[in-house]
């Protein structure tokens, strides 16, 4: 087991320091004429940057955190995570806009504590001039072109009144026609995607964000993020945390109404 108290500030400076490094790679291969994109097993794209930003942060982290372990989209998982702080990285979240030149796109770093509760998270979309980050009990913030900020979610409290934003329309399984139906009934729906969708929940900006089918890296940052900036994050059933495979972020007053008309139990 891990002991003794962490220091959450120095963690959260590691992160903003890791999220530095990987901007450096990633904005000066996007757009590259030679980028090299490769198809994984699972059929998706990954990027010569992916995997350069990736063993960037794994080194940085091996060096100033030997004792921790980390997760990483690109380069897997220790066997076992007990009892210890892990880092879980996403190198470019939205590979697919990375690739084709949309600058949707952000490296993920998350810290995940031994009960798996994650303490601290950085996002960092460099082609956005975008950074958002918390640690637990220190509230969320966001840099935009120089400006540093605290965020908070909206309060807006009727679905009738949501904006609500998603990834797309792969993945719902069951729940794709109540999600769909569901966009009749709300003020407005768009498809911002990715870590943006729930940075936008973060500031505000968006009420309900949902992707119905994730992994730990694409939601562990987002999830303090959106808590620390007065939100909910849970997955599709409710469960709190990143740990579901799927993500809802809310401003926390829409949350049990959307789950509920998403729900594959309830009658819409
Ligand atoms: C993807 C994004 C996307 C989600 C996919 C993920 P990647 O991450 O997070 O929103 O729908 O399931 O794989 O591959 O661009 O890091
Ligand atoms: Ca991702
Ligand atoms: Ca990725």
């Amino acid at each position: 087991m891990s002991t003794g108290a962490r220091d959450l500030n120095s963690d959260l400076d590691l992160a903003l320091h890791l999220a530095k490094i990987a901007d450096e790679i990633s904005l000066k291969r996007y757009q590259a004429l030679d980028l090299v994109i490769e198809t994984k097993p699972d059929l998706s794209p990954v990027t010569d940057a992916d995997k350069a930003v990736e063993k960037a942060i794994r080194d940085e982290i091996a060096k100033l955190r030997p004792q921790d372990l980390v997760v990483g989209e690109e380069f897997g998982s220790p066997d076992s995570l007990a009892g210890k702080y892990y880092w879980v990285i996403d190198p470019i979240d939205g590979t697919k806009n990375y690739l084709r030149g949309v600058p949707t796109w952000a490296t993920l770093i998350g810290l995940v504590d031994p009960t798996g509760a994650v303490v601290v998270g950085v996002v960092s979309a460099p082609a956005l001039s975008r950074r958002w980050w918390a640690a637990t009990g220190k509230g969320a913030k966001c840099e935009f072109a120089g400006e540093v900020k605290e965020i908070r979610v909206s309060k807006v409290s009727k679905l009738s009144d949501a904006s609500i934003s998603y990834s797309d329309l792969i993945g719902w399984g069951e729940r794709k026609a109540k999600f769909v139906s569901l966009q009749e009934k709300i003020w407005r729906t768009r498809g911002h995607g990715d870590f943006w969708s729930h940075m936008l929940v973060a500031e505000g900006a968006v009420d309900i964000a949902v992707e119905p089918s994730l992994s730990l890296w694409d939601m562990a940052a987002l999830d303090v993020i959106v808590r620390e900036a007065g939100g909910k994050f849970t997955n599709i059933d409710g469960q709190p945390g990143p740990h579901g495979a799927s993500a809802i972020s809310s401003n926390g007053l829409l949350h049990l109404d959307f789950l509920d008309q998403i729900s594959l139990k309830g009658a819409n």
